[in-house]
């Protein structure tokens, strides 16, 4: 079975970076223990990641040490390899989706883990999302980057789990209805 899957914080207005591309706001609700929200239960049944060559840069713009244990695959027209010192973490992609996939997947990753906005919304145009994780956090940034953008129809999930944390944050888990 292959598995597409979104796990993704936004703010209530439906944005996942605020308008200087920041994400300070994820941190300023109190958090003393570290509740990672089901993150590391999510990451643990993922193959791989796949991401878009904006959150990459995000993520090489951290402090600390790389964050994955996982092959992250980057989908970039634009990037001409991937940066020294990522070399045999990341793996630059491009192509159709499709086929990006379906490289992916004969590698024998089939639970992949999609992140970005314009990454996500193109998956989503194309109807290869089939789990959606989305975090919310108590704010209105305003305006930023989107999780959504239009599509060319209408797209049925159901709900198949829900949280809360911190008193703050809600999660709901969404699948694809096919
Ligand atoms: N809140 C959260 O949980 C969360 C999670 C992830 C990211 N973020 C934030 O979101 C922002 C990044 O998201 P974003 O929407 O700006 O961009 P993104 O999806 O991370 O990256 C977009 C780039 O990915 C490449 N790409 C996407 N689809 C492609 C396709 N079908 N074929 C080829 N290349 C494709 C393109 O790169 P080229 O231009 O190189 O071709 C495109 O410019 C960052 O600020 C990051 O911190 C937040």
């Amino acid at each position: 079975m292959k598995k597409n899957s979104v796990f993704i914080a936004t703010s209530l207005d439906g944005f996942i970076a605020d308008k200087n591309g920041g994400l300070d706001w994820l941190q300023e609700v109190p958090n003393p223990e570290n509740n990672d929200m089901g993150y590391a239960d999510f990451m643990q049944r993922i193959d791989a990641l796949l991401m878009g060559r904006k959150t990459f840069e995000t993520i090489c713009g951290f402090d600390g040490p790389w964050p994955y244990h996982k092959p992250v695959f980057v989908l970039s027209n634009r990037l001409p390899e991937i940066p020294k010192g990522y070399k045999g973490k990341a793996f630059l992609v491009n192509g159709s989706l499709t086929s990006v996939l379906s490289q992916i997947n004969a590698l024998g990753h089939n639970n992949l883990y999609i992140d970005g906005g314009i990454t996500v919304q193109s998956f989503l145009k194309e109807d290869l999302i089939d789990e959606l994780i989305i975090t919310t956090f108590p704010i209105l940034l305003g305006g930023g980057t989107p999780l959504f953008s239009e599509l060319p129809e209408r797209r049925n999930f159901e709900l198949a789990g829900f949280a809360s944390f911190l008193n703050a944050v809600t999660q709901s888990q969404y699948l694809r209805k096919r």
